[in-house]
């Protein structure tokens, strides 16, 4: 199947169960709006699907509230990364059900990655019935069609995880800010690192158009966004399969030259397909931000290859140098398991030793956990927990002196940052660089929602202390 068959617009069809739905709540509601509460759990891809889904509740009439107590809808979209993202989202299913006890017309739908594995869809049947629907990654273009026909009837529950991979386009989307947004560049990965469910859970690699990224960036910029991430589980590989012939690199150069003030960031790459080319577009361009996260693992090559990462130490090295030669104010940020199956601590050290070298500005730290039917699942592990954690411990402290110092060594810089939010309780304002790091400054409410320029005054562990220029 060519990719031009498997592009779905948001078909008029949804929307006409929407209006279905409407009508429903409206006869069963009255002049009072119903609410959902929608809760995310794992990675920026899924924060962008809520934002999907609670447009499409918006569409179908639903108002929103942050307590499950006061919920007519309650909608979980899980993350299946490592064990206890899945267990807190079990857990909390757990307090729906005494809830739904009290309240038996309650609405329960679970979506997400998790859902996409059969262990776990035979979990929720058998564990928790009182779920009213469960919806794949891949059926999420057609969520009104399934809770028009689980809603009608409440007590008929659906089950649906479909394997077609589509590229969904114009689904209504409410976005959670007014000034930060995700615009998804492609959906799923072909990488198969072998620890990794994404694979598994989310289908193969597909891009979207380069004309529908541009026309929503866009519209982005004209409703006065200013800080646009472009999101995909490797955007590096964005482009295969497309009829045109372009690449990431290009698809950045083409949305850096639309107008405005704004800011574009981009994750994830993959170390493996970072080019120099896209290091080149970074530096010349007017709007890319001087930041790239670039997870890197761990920093033995013995265990890189165990991963299936397709790159060695040498050359990421390579390309970190490359980069900061062409960016030379560039921030870094970096993945890091601890304790894949066999890892010794001498193997354990170089990733010490890598971080010490790189010196990124911040790490997101994880222990390796095994997921069923991965290739890193069956390998023998014999390093216990208590090792484990002390390892992430003793990576954890490494990395805080590099923060720490790379954070003073920005004290009496100029900056350019954005004003994000006010933060009510320590009456300050919240802004980030250009290379994610941030700033406190004093109360300027005036100032949110726009970039202003400030001196850097003083440092913290991982974040900074600034005043207004
Ligand atoms: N596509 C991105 C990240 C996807 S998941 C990439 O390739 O970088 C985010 C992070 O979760 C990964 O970078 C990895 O560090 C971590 N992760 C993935 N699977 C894991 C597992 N089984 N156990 C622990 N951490 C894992
Ligand atoms: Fe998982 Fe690797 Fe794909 Fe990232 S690149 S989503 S770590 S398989
Ligand atoms: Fe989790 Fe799925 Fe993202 S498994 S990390 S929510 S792609």
């Amino acid at each position: 199947m060519s990719l031009n068959e498997i592009i779905c617009k948001y078909d008029i069809n949804q929307t006409k169960y929407s209006i279905k739905i409407k009508e429903i709540i409206k006869h069963k509601f009255g002049e009072k709006i119903p609410k959902a509460f929608v809760k995310t759990y794992g990675c920026q891809q899924n924060v962008s699907d809520s934002e999907k889904y609670k447009g499409m509740l918006s569409q179908m009439g639903f108002s929103f509230t942050d307590s499950q107590n006061d919920a007519d809808v309650i909608l979980f979209n899980t993350c299946a990364i490592r064990e206890n993202a899945e267990n807190k989202a079990l857990g909390n299913l757990g307090w729906i059900k005494n809830i739904k006890k009290s309240k038996p017309d309650l609405f329960v739908i679970i979506c997400g990655c998790m859902t996409e594995q059969e262990n776990i869809l035979e979990k929720i049947k058998a564990v928790y019935p009182f779920v009213n629907l469960v919806i794949g990654t891949h059926s999420a273009h057609k969520f009104p069609e399934f809770f028009y026909k689980a809603y009608q009837k409440i007590h008929k529950k659906i089950y649906i995880s479909e394997k077609a991979d589509v590229v969904p386009e114009e689904l209504p989307i409410k976005r959670d800010s007014k000034l930060k947004a995700f615009v998804s560049v492609m959906y799923g990965c072909d990488n198969f690192c072998s620890y990794c469910i994404v694979p598994y859970v989310r289908g193969r690699e597909r891009s979207r158009k380069p004309e529908n990224i541009i026309e929503e960036f866009k519209c982005l910029v004209n409703s006065g966004y200013k800080d646009i991430t472009l999101l995909g589980q490797n955007v590096n590989s964005y482009g295969k399969g497309l009829e045109e012939k372009i690449n990431f690199p290009e698809l950045l150069r083409r949305i850096d030259s639309i107008d405005g003030d704004y800011k574009i960031r981009f994750m994830t790459s993959h170390p493996k397909d970072a080019t120099h080319e896209l290091f080149d577009v970074i530096s010349e361009s007017r709007h890319i931000a001087h930041h790239i996260h670039l997870p890197v693992q761990c920093g033995n090559d013995r265990i890189l290859k165990l991963m299936n990462r397709k790159y060695d130490i040498k050359t990421y090295l390579e390309k970190i140098n490359y980069a900061k030669s062409k960016i030379p104010d560039l921030t870094l940020t970096s993945d890091i398991i601890v304790g894949f199956p066999g890892e010794t601590y001498e193997e354990f050290k170089d990733t010490l030793e890598l971080i010490k070298k790189v010196k990124f500005s911040s790490l997101f730290t994880f222990i390796y956990s095994p997921r069923s039917g991965t290739p890193a699942a069956k390998i023998p592990d014999p390093t216990g927990k208590p090792e484990k954690t002390k390892r992430i411990l003793e990576l954890l402290k490494t990395q805080e002196e590099i923060s720490k110092n790379l954070c003073s060594e920005m004290v009496g810089k100029k900056m350019r940052v954005l004003a994000e939010s006010l933060e009510p309780k320590g009456g300050y304002i919240m802004c980030r660089t250009d290379g994610n790091i941030t700033v406190q400054i004093p109360n300027h409410k005036e100032i949110i929602g726009n970039f202003v320029d400030v001196m850097i005054t003083d440092s913290r562990n991982e974040s900074l202390i600034g005043k207004l220029i």
